[in-house]
């Protein structure tokens, strides 16, 4: 499928990035508008050819027909036989969403209400649980049921005036123990975000939390909320059906923060705030299915990624937000880019025969430049990165930080790109007083090779609305990777395997069951631990 673009790539290798800036427009010619967001990849080795032609596959895979497949229902997670439609969470709209002849929206308006409700009472102290109200909330859910509100409370902290909340995922007591220490089971709320309910990390965690929470308080579950599809697994548990926040099968656990997988988030930013996330999304919801393609911000964002990817060879890309506030950002990216994409076969069950989608990673800057970025400035490997940069920040009286912020991102894209020549590393060495031999070992050392891609995405602000627009973005952008590359982004059977082996092991591991057939690595291993243990 990409052979005419590798073959041009071949061709353009040792082209330097900056030689394209001798056209004019380059820099507007290589970039996005999206409403308040602003997209620059004129840092790439991409052309005009090998973007045209990458425009015509999308259009060869049947990305137009794909995307309105998407948006009306039709069962496109294949494997599993369900919708895709974690877009109808942040419909405001009036038109009906039709999923298997129903229209979905009512159902919609009504648990968004629900939430809003639910929310306001816990905020405003109506919600008291056993007779106080509520100053903690503890959200006990795993992957997409954590990652997405752990990752926006962070991220929306300066409109967080609602009670704190605390995110527990690790089936690692420390986890759970760690968090609930210093918590009053009292003022608390424990919500279980499980799409499932099955999930044994969360399910144990939560058992945990209803025995800490008996401790103290006569009717435990009933300062207990659950966040669920499935409502007989709740009502077993013990959580009264006016606590439990439903969703439907074709909300993906990994894009299921927009309904009420979010109501953590809601509480501590309030229904006003978590709206206007939700419009944010819908914003770019519109401007992907009617943007025309070039200027489409989710579809460039993901042809740049298919080009370094499948067509230049680099196996990952990173993601540097210049902005502490999404430092949980790349943690979110990981699951809803790796757990999408990380795939082997076609929709057909075929083998792929191209590579689909890369190592997903990061950190924010300026942190990772004291780390990492020695490897993506003078390493062997070339790794796109994506950096990500607000023009304001929240601190008004502390202005300086975010232009040093500022200047030290745009810094790294050109530092990138530019390098510096052995010939002015040893103009510099020669300055230090370096001459002769010396001097040639020291210069070389000096050297950046330069020629490196990255790509900038510049925001105003962090708000609510940008955030629900950048979240948007870039679950679009997973989607039209994956339909161009002919995959399932919607399933997730790659992290099966794991889990029947470790529920295999349990009783092998707790002693009650001899290990006797297990591989010799895996013995040898489990003996340590039981002599370790004694
Ligand atoms: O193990 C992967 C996964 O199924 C993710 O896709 C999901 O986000 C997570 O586990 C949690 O699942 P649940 O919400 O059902 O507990």
């Amino acid at each position: 499928m990409f052979e005419t673009l590798v073959t041009h790539w071949a061709a353009q290798k040792e082209r330097p990035i900056l030689s394209l800036f001798a056209s004019e427009d380059r820099a507007s010619d290589f970039s996005v508008r999206a409403d308040q967001l602003f997209f620059d990849y004129s840092k790439t080795n991409l052309d005009k050819p090998a973007r045209q032609a990458l425009l015509d596959l999308a259009s060869a895979q049947g990305l137009t027909q794909k995307r309105a497949a998407m948006f009306s229902g039709a069962l496109i997670n294949a494997t599993e036989g369900r919708s895709v439609l974690h877009s109808a969470l942040r419909t405001f709209g009036s038109d009906p969403v039709i999923v298997t002849s129903s229209d979905v929206m009512p159902n919609v308006r009504e648990s968004r209400a629900r939430m809003t409700h639910f929310a306001n009472a816990v905020r405003g102290g109506e919600y008291r649980g056993q007779g106080s109200a509520i100053t903690d909330v503890v959200n006990i859910g795993i992957g997409g049921s954590d990652l997405g509100p752990a990752m926006a409370c962070l991220a929306l902290a300066p409109h967080h005036d609602g009670p704190r909340c605390h995110f527990v995922s690790n089936v690692d007591a420390a986890h759970i123990a760690d968090t609930l220490q210093g918590l009053d089971p009292e003022t608390t709320l424990v919500i279980v975000a499980s799409k499932t309910f099955t999930t044994i990390e969360t399910m144990t965690n939560a058992r945990t939390a209803l025995d800490w929470m008996s401790r103290k308080v006569a009717k435990p579950a009933e300062q207990f909320a659950a966040l669920s599809s499935a409502a007989d697994k709740t009502t077993e548990f013990g959580i009264a059906e006016e606590r439990v926040f439903g969703f439907a099968d074709w909300v993906g656990g990994r894009y299921s923060m927009w309904g009420p997988i979010g109501l953590s988030l809601m509480i501590a930013i309030g229904p006003e705030n978590f709206t206007a996330f939700l419009q944010g999304a819908e914003a770019m919801d519109q401007h992907f299915q009617t943007a025309p393609m070039v200027e489409n911000m989710p579809v460039m964002l993901a042809l740049v990624g298919l080009w370094h990817h499948q067509v230049c060879g680099y196996s990952s890309r990173a993601v540097l937000p210049y902005d502490q506030r999404l430092a949980r950002l790349p943690a979110y990216l990981q699951q809803l880019e790796m757990e999408s994409n990380g795939k082997s076969v076609a929709m057909d069950g075929t083998d792929l025969g191209y590579p689909a989608g890369p190592i997903v990673w990061g950190e924010p800057g300026t942190n990772g430049q004291h780390a990492f970025y020695q490897l993506i400035h003078q390493g062997t490997q070339i790794v796109p990165c994506e950096f990500m940069l607000a023009a304001k920040g929240h601190e008004p009286d502390m202005d300086q930080h975010h232009q040093l912020l500022s200047a030290n991102c745009l810094a790294q894209s050109q530092a990138l790109m530019c390098g510096r020549s052995l010939d002015e590393a040893r103009a510099m060495m020669r300055e230090k007083g370096f001459e002769g031999t010396e001097l040639e070992r020291q210069a070389k050392h000096r050297v950046f090779a330069g020629n490196r891609p990255s790509t900038t995405l510049l925001y105003p602000k962090l708000t609510p609305k940008v955030l629900g627009q950048i979240i948007a973005l870039y679950e679009h952008r997973v989607f039209v990777e994956g339909a161009i590359l002919g995959i399932n982004s919607f399933d997730q059977w790659g992290v099966e395997l794991g889990k029947e082996l470790a529920t295999s092991l349990g009783p092998i591991v707790a002693g009650t069951q001899s290990a006797a057939g297990l591989d010799g690595s895996t013995r040898q291993l489990i003996d340590y631990l039981h002599l370790s243990k004694t």
